[in-house]
């Protein structure tokens, strides 16, 4: 694992979107799976205006949706597609026959996952993941509990993750119950992944995820396993854990 702590999430978000770059430079048919929420947003500003400056081009790569709400049409306006849309998708080049999208509106979970995965079979499988870490410790939305074996499944969100994706839509009521997810054992078959972690109120979570025991009970404490792990951290939410490379 390579940990890289900088200094604010300025600094984390252009550090994020370099890395990125790079990637795609080095592999332009990536097949990507990119979170949402609110660390990235810095990273994807960052990559919409190196795409505008012709700096990196997506249109090669593959795009496959990490997670979603479930049980919700897709027009809805808590779609974390249509988030992922709004903020990287709608602009910049990645043609729209490259995309995987979850089906929100499903009336077959299990034959909609079952599709998802097999898209992602059929790509070949996941080469860049950039993951953000929950305040419970989930990854997507792999609550805790989750088995690493985890397949690709709806699940049912946990208090303290309604409570969290509150800040986005409102208020507790307006978030949708139920979440579709890339499985935990799809996640840990990426052959690279970056997790951004930012802000004060992650400091706990960041330190039992990489200086406690790996369990269920923190889906994130997987990622002490994981091949190619790169962690971009800011100060804030880094307490006293200091730069070092392993
Ligand atoms: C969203 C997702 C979630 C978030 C996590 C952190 O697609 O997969 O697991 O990455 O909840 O969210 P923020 O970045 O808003 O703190």
């Amino acid at each position: 694992m390579k940990l890289i702590v900088t200094k604010d999430y300025e600094a984390l978000s252009t550090r994020a979107a370099g890395l990125v770059i790079e990637h795609i430079q080095q592999y332009p048919s990536s097949v990507l799976v990119l979170a949402t929420g609110n660390t990235p947003l810095g990273m994807f500003a960052r990559l919409v205006n190196a795409y505008r400056r012709g700096e990196v081009s997506f249109h090669n790569c593959s795009l496959v949706e990490l997670d979603d709400y479930f049980n919700i049409s897709l027009d809805d306006r808590r779609s974390l597609y249509k988030w992922l849309a709004a903020e990287f998708i709608n602009q910049v080049d990645i043609p729209a026959e490259n995309i995987v999208r979850f089906n929100t509106a499903s009336t077959d979970a299990k034959e909609e996952c079952a599709r998802v995965e097999q898209a992602i079979a059929n790509l070949g499988g996941i080469d860049l993941l950039v993951l953000g870490l929950g305040p419970n410790g989930h990854l997507g939305f792999n609550e805790p509990g989750s088995d690493f074996e985890s397949a690709t499944r709806v699940i049912t969100l946990s208090a303290a993750s309604i409570k969290s994706s509150a800040q986005y839509w409102g208020k507790e009521e307006d978030v949708p119950r139920q979440g579709i997810t890339l499985g935990l054992k799809i996640l840990s078959a990426a052959r690279h992944t970056l997790l951004l972690v930012g802000g004060k109120q992650k400091t706990q979570i960041f330190n039992s995820t990489f200086q406690g025991p790996v369990t269920n009970s923190i889906p994130a404490t997987i990622l002490q396993q994981q091949q190619n792990l790169t962690v971009i951290v800011d100060k804030a939410a880094a307490g006293n854990i200091s730069t070092r490379s392993a």
